[in-house]
């Protein structure tokens, strides 16, 4: 970790970054737009690169109304192959870095039946159904506890800022429970009954390992899904990952409208 953040400081002229941006499937932009410095995976030193289609793979440093904002243009999934250590590895060194608040960014497919396509959802909580977590192994006491708490994992205050910042600029926002899976399969129609069942509104393959983590260290966490489709196969239709990123680029208005405007209160 001393070696990755040094050679990341080594880049950044003294801006310590306070914000912490996860961008996900298809919601980079804000990254293209808003870029003082950037950092490519492949060169940072025991960081991994990340190689699913509409993702960049970059760290991306910037002032952004007024605050100071790292984004991860893009992140790796556990079902790519490597293990949650390694997924999680980034946000440890966020963290390191100063970020105290991080904004978790996801696309995601509805199975709360109210939900549709191009509907954003604040995360109030989390089902981790990936079948492992990321603190497994050896603990490190100085970054955080071996059976850190996790009940209030997505942070009240910033969902209500959310919540407010929606309303502010116009838009109809959701709240509720993001189910992880491992994948890269979708999910199947009588997967989708039961994350209805048993309490899910949204599913989606990441953010749950990155939450974990985020919440050992102590930082507070904000997470939005974007709902690129109705849950797979739920309605008789197929999906591909071109469809949810096609939605994903429908909605990347509305989006980053209400990223701006949370920055701006935060
Ligand atoms: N299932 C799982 N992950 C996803 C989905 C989905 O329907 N949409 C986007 N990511």
């Amino acid at each position: 970790m001393n070696k990755t953040v040094e050679f990341i400081k080594n880049k950044l002229d003294n801006f310590v970054p306070e914000i912490g941006i996860v961008l996900g499937s298809g919601l980079g932009e804000l990254a293209d737009e808003y870029c003082d410095i950037a950092i490519p995976y492949s060169e940072i030193p025991n960081f991994i690169n990340s190689t699913v289609k509409g993702h960049k793979g970059r760290l991306v440093f910037a002032k952004i109304n007024g605050k100071n904002v790292v984004m991860m243009q893009g992140r790796n999934h556990f079902y790519e192959g490597h293990t949650m250590q390694e997924i999680t590895y980034p946000i440890k060194i966020l963290q390191a870095l100063g970020v105290k608040k991080l904004i978790l960014t996801n696309a995601a497919g509805a199975v709360n039946e109210t939900y549709k396509p191009s509907d954003l959802m604040l995360i109030t909580d989390h089902i981790n159904h990936m079948g492992t977590n990321p603190l497994i192994g050896p603990n490190d006491q100085s970054l955080g506890e071996r059976f850190p708490d996790m009940s209030e994992v997505y942070n009240k205050e910033l969902i209500k800022l959310g919540e407010k910042c929606a309303k502010e600029i116009g838009i109809e926002i959701k709240k509720g429970i993001y189910w992880a899976n491992s994948g890269p399969s979708y999910e199947t129609p009588a997967e989708i009954k039961m994350i209805r069942l048993l309490g899910g509104d949204a599913v989606g393959m990441s953010t749950v390992p990155e939450a974990i983590v985020a919440n050992y260290c102590g930082m507070k966490i904000l997470g939005i899904s974007c709902i690129s489709n109705a849950a797979s196969s739920d309605n008789g239709e197929k999906l591909s990952h071109e469809e949810v990123i096609d939605t994903t680029n429908k909605s990347k208005k509305k989006f980053k409208s209400l990223l701006l405007k949370i920055l701006e209160v935060l």
